[in-house]
């Protein structure tokens, strides 16, 4: 297996959409192929693929299946056929925007088109471009985030914002990465990110399998840590910013920020154009909320009693004035965010 500086978690292959299979990892590797939207909506629902950039280009590969699949010879039912695959792919998760901003992008071309044979060749050229620009822009926002981080400093991450989380190389863990290319010393503390632990599961085995100095705490020690002065950044991906700066991302996000800032420690969230949505504020956003199982059984061992009644938010919302600065491919963005967001990602 190659590292994860050049893996990629979700791939075109020839009219069909490869991709890794992230529920069986770290204790089995291997890759899933699809050939129909339905399947990747059902993989994205289950969290085959997660993590916002990645389920953005999943979700406009999907339409791309759709597309490639359809025998609709007149435009009107070819795009209907589209729309149809689209809405299933859209009803799967709630909070990450990159899923409708990937769907919205491949809809665009069927509706632009003048042929079906037109529009499936511009969805299958979208769909490509759409996965290598997915790695360029994180290596762009890495080298960015980079310029923030010190020779010896201790990363504290949540979830998995890595290689896993996007196409390849990673937004947050991105940051890292650049940071370890340009020959600065990191460490990441890695909380396991109860109830899915996408931390032990994906961030560690990222982090191990790439050499890169880490460990793994439970996520009821970051508040200690800091206490200790073990932790001198910050760095989470997102899965929506609003427009007026508020930040969604994996459920512990939230107290990560409210502690950092209570050890006046800087808290960075890092993200692509496509995770920010400048039509919504925060109050206009669902945080999805996932079934019980996941939180009263741990990889399929119950550890609650029946009946215990059980909430599971799968995202947290941090409130703009816990953010230092953001992160992105076009650059830092500053507080006040409700005016640098608009002007640097319009
Ligand atoms: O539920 P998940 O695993 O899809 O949640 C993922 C996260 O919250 C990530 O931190 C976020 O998508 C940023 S990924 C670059």
């Amino acid at each position: 297996m190659d590292d994860f500086f050049t893996l990629r978690t979700v791939t075109w292959a020839g009219g069909k959409v490869r991709m890794i299979d992230q529920t069986a990892l770290p204790t089995r590797f291997y890759y899933v192929t699809y050939e129909r939207p339905e399947q990747v909506a059902a993989a994205i629902k289950t969290m085959v693929v997660r993590g916002a950039p990645a389920i953005g280009v999943a979700a406009a590969m999907g339409v791309g299946l759709a597309a490639v699949r359809s025998r609709s010879t007149r435009l009107p039912e070819f795009t209907r056929e589209l729309e149809s695959a689209a809405s299933l792919l859209r009803s799967t998760r709630p909070t990450a925007v990159n899923l409708f901003w990937g769907i919205d992008r491949i809809m665009a071309k069927a509706r632009s088109a003048a042929s079906v044979k037109s529009a499936r060749e511009a969805i299958v050229d979208e769909v490509k471009a759409m996965e290598e620009e997915d790695v360029a822009v994180n290596r762009k926002l890495g080298a960015n985030g980079a310029s923030l981080i010190k020779d010896g400093d201790t990363v504290l991450t949540q979830c998995n914002a890595g290689a896993l989380a996007t196409v390849g190389y990673g937004t947050a863990l991105g940051v890292v990465r650049a940071a370890v290319e340009q020959g600065k010393l990191v460490k990441v503390l890695v909380p396991e990110t109860r109830p899915a632990l996408q931390g032990a599961r994906l961030t560690a085995f990222e982090l191990v399998r790439d050499k890169i100095s880490c460990t793994l705490i439970s996520d009821t020690a970051v508040g200690l840590m800091m206490s200790r002065g073990r932790v001198d950044r910050v760095i989470v991906g997102a899965d929506r910013i609003t427009k007026d700066g508020y930040v969604f991302n994996k459920i512990g996000t939230y107290q990560e920020a409210v502690l950092a800032s209570r050890h006046h420690i800087p808290f960075y969230p890092a993200a692509p154009r496509s995770t920010f949505d400048l039509q919504r504020a925060h109050e206009q956003v669902t945080i999805e909320e996932r079934g019980a199982e996941e939180v009263v059984r741990i990889r399929g061992k119950r550890i609650a009693p029946e009946g215990i009644p059980v909430a599971n938010p799968a995202f947290d919302m941090t409130p703009s004035e816990l953010v230092t600065t953001m992160i992105t491919e076009r650059g830092l963005l500053n507080p006040p965010f409700e005016e640098s967001i608009p002007r640097l990602m319009s």
